[in-house]
């Protein structure tokens, strides 16, 4: 070995143990400073002598060259998961099929982590390959994305070949400050840190998965008795001596009495941990006994999964607050103080319209609970009313707009703002028209549009068009750099090939949804088609019904909306259908129903787009109709239902196998 080598190595094992001390043991023996310098140091001898270059250098959890797509891996041992329950019943019922094969079951009692699973490799101590968990049998080699998180070590302190699999999470902490930097660059934020944490160890630029922080907590060797261990508690300090991070709130019980405890325990504790937990998983400690217990056909018998129910928080009702919508619906919201619910920060919840709200009696100052309905969509559950303060006043359904005060008319239950010069309904229509399902304008977040609206730039939507314009003028209001304008600019002038569903659905049309866009493009293919059908003509379509038909009929006899069509027409707007015809040569597919559930490594509607681009439709809740399940990582309810009514559940390379 040569002086260079031996100095890499050296420079590696100080930086190694700097790091582990760091964030291992928190308590580190070397500042910063010096840190650096080895960094430094290592770094410049690296970029000089690069065939000396280890695989196991810290200097590799910067992140590397950016990939083309993920490579598939083949776990050795399927990856499995637990199977869920949700109550103490489902518990005695675990630690009663345990006991007809063991005696006295000792069980460890795990903090269920909120993330992603994932398989680490190392040979010879260090770490050649992880993979994602994928459908359980195939992954995605996710090595350079790894290779960044601090809490994975790069080589152990033993230099063997093992397995060592573990949950990828994000903290609460990182979480939060990734959300800061996407409002900053005005993307869309995580809806938590679960998602983060998959969308981030799926980047296919390791640089920006390296941004992102994660933490690695491991849990499970597959088959320890190679390396002579007699029970999970036993895997765990192991793998401490290996170099690992686990749960230190793992503990044991000796039956449910002591699990029930524990799980009261932890569900105390769960706000004020730095990372989210959604349950807690029970194992049969000894291996021997786990050995005995075996596996169904599916899941291990010698653990168990169990969620804990979705949170209800109690909070203040500070204000309800109306919004108009595009439509001219006014909505109330209670808007109350913040409160973290299932891993969420979440500040409001929509009461939907006035009914409601006198229904569940909601008074400004009550204290409330909220939830998240289907895991996502914040929801006030029901008001204290035995913490009622005196004097709180009854809720009254204001009768002018907030934003423009015209008198609000009422149609059913809701009431509407029927100014079409309202600001509000203009700013909405405006938001509307470049989102994700509509014309798709990237970079174009609510609050930009706001501003636009607010400065003037904006006022209908054909002025999307005449932006160019004020192109250098842009350029020097605040906050917006060159850049982001040329991106926005470029993206405004991309859309202009959109087909026409996408254009007709941006119109705003009372009741024309995404579907009935998309119907009504392919049914006419060009706008002047569109324009010239009459209530029969389209009354006599498939899933067209009366209210569509006067609306769409309406709407383009209205003189304003056909100079807004020529105005865009001029600015060389497609009008034409130019979408892919559904493709209905997939009988698997076509005409069957989806449901999709869980993680998976792209965002929902990239499946939803897919299947309905075959002819299949994709609903929200699992029926009895349902056909097919798409199951990603860490999927809720909808699995046990599907599970429970014996509908066909298929994984993501099952999926891609049907496309
Ligand atoms: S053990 C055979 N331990 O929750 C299962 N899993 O169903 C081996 N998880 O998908 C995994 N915390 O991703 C294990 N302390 C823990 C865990 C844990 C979270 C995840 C894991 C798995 C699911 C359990």
């Amino acid at each position: 070995m040569n002086k260079i080598e031996e100095r890499i190595n050296e420079l590696i094992e100080y930086i190694n143990k700097a790091s582990y001390e760091y964030y291992m043991l928190d308590s580190p023996t070397i500042t910063d400073q010096e840190y650096d310098d080895y960094y430094n140091e290592l770094l410049n001898l690296e970029e000089k002598y690069p065939e000396l270059k280890r695989d196991d250098s810290p200097t590799n959890r910067v992140g590397g060259e950016a990939l083309d797509k993920f490579e598939k891996v083949t776990h050795n041992t399927p990856m499995l998961s637990f199977d869920d329950v949700f109550n103490e019943e489902e518990i005695i019922l675990f630690d009663e099929r345990v006991k007809k094969v063991i005696s006295n079951p000792y069980y460890t009692v795990e903090p269920k982590m909120d993330g992603l699973s994932g398989s680490l490799t190392y040979k010879n101590g260090v770490l050649v390959r992880a993979a994602t968990r994928g459908d359980g049998l195939t992954g995605e080699d996710i090595t350079l994305n790894v290779k960044t998180i601090k809490t994975v070590p790069l080589k152990l302190k033993k230099n063997i070949d093992i397995e060592v699999r573990g949950e990828i999470y994000m903290s609460k902490l990182s979480f939060e400050k990734a959300n800061i930097e996407r409002r900053k660059n005005n993307e869309n934020e995580f809806a938590n840190p679960r998602n983060a944490a998959a969308g981030s160890v799926r980047q296919l630029d390791s640089k920006i998965t390296a941004k992102r922080n994660l933490d690695f907590m491991a849990y499970y060797v597959p088959s320890p008795e190679n390396y002579g261990l007699k029970s999970q508690f036993e895997t765990m300090e192991f793998l401490n001596e290996l170099g690992f991070v686990t749960n230190k709130y793992n503990t044991h019980a000796k039956n449910v009495k002591e699990i029930i405890e524990n799980i009261e325990k932890l569900s105390k504790i769960r706000n004020d941990l730095p990372y989210n937990i959604d349950g807690v998983v029970l194992k049969v400690d000894d291996l021997k006994d786990e050995e005995k217990l075996g596996y169904t056909a599916r899941v291990p018998r010698w653990g168990i999964a169990y969620k804990f129910p979705a949170e209800e928080v109690l909070t203040t009702l500070n204000e309800i607050k109306f919004t108009v919508g595009r439509t001219g619906k006014i909505t109330p919201n209670a808007i109350f103080s913040p409160v973290h619910v299932d891993g969420s920060l979440i500040t409001k919840a929509t009461l939907h319209n006035e009914d409601y709200v006198k229904e569940k009696d909601v008074r400004v100052g009550d204290v409330i609970s909220v939830r998240k309905a289907g895991d996502v969509i914040p929801e006030v559950v029901e008001v204290k009313k035995e913490r009622r303060k005196d004097g709180l006043e009854t809720f009254k359904m204001i009768e002018n707009c907030p934003m423009c005060n015209s008198p609000l008319i009422k149609k059913d239950a809701n009431h509407y703002c029927v100014n079409e010069n309202c600001p509000s309904r203009q700013i909405e229509a405006l938001i509307h028209f470049v989102s994700r399902d509509a014309m798709y304008i990237e970079g174009f977040g609510e609050r930009i549009v706001e501003d636009f609206y607010n400065m003037n730039y904006l006022h209908n939507i054909d002025d999307f068009y005449t932006l160019e314009k004020y192109k250098d003028e842009l350029k020097t209001l605040e906050g917006f750099g060159e850049k982001s304008i040329d991106n926005l600019l470029k993206g405004i002038n991309d859309s202009k090939n959109n087909s026409l569903e996408r254009l007709l659905f941006g119109l705003g049309i009372r009741y024309v949804g995404k579907k009935t866009a998309k119907i009504l493009a392919t049914e006419f293919g060009n706008i002047d088609k569109l324009i010239n059908a009459d209530y029969d003509l389209l009354k006599n379509i498939n899933d067209i019904g009366d209210i569509i038909a006067k609306s769409v009929t309406n709407y383009f006899s209205d003189e304003k909306n056909i100079n807004l069509i020529n105005r865009l027409k001029e600015y060389n707007v497609n009008m034409k259908y130019t979408g892919e015809k559904v493709d209905t040569s997939n009988e698997k597919i076509n005409n069957k129903t989806f449901v999709i559930t869980g993680t998976l490594s792209n965002p929902r509607d990239y499946y939803k787009d897919i299947l309905e681009s075959k002819g299949a439709q994709v609903t929200s809740s699992v029926t009895k109709k349902t056909d097919y399940v798409l199951l990603g990582e860490n999927p809720g309810s909808k699995y046990d239902k599907a599970k429970e009514l014996g509908i066909t559940i298929i994984s993501e390379d099952e999926f891609n196998e049907l496309i």
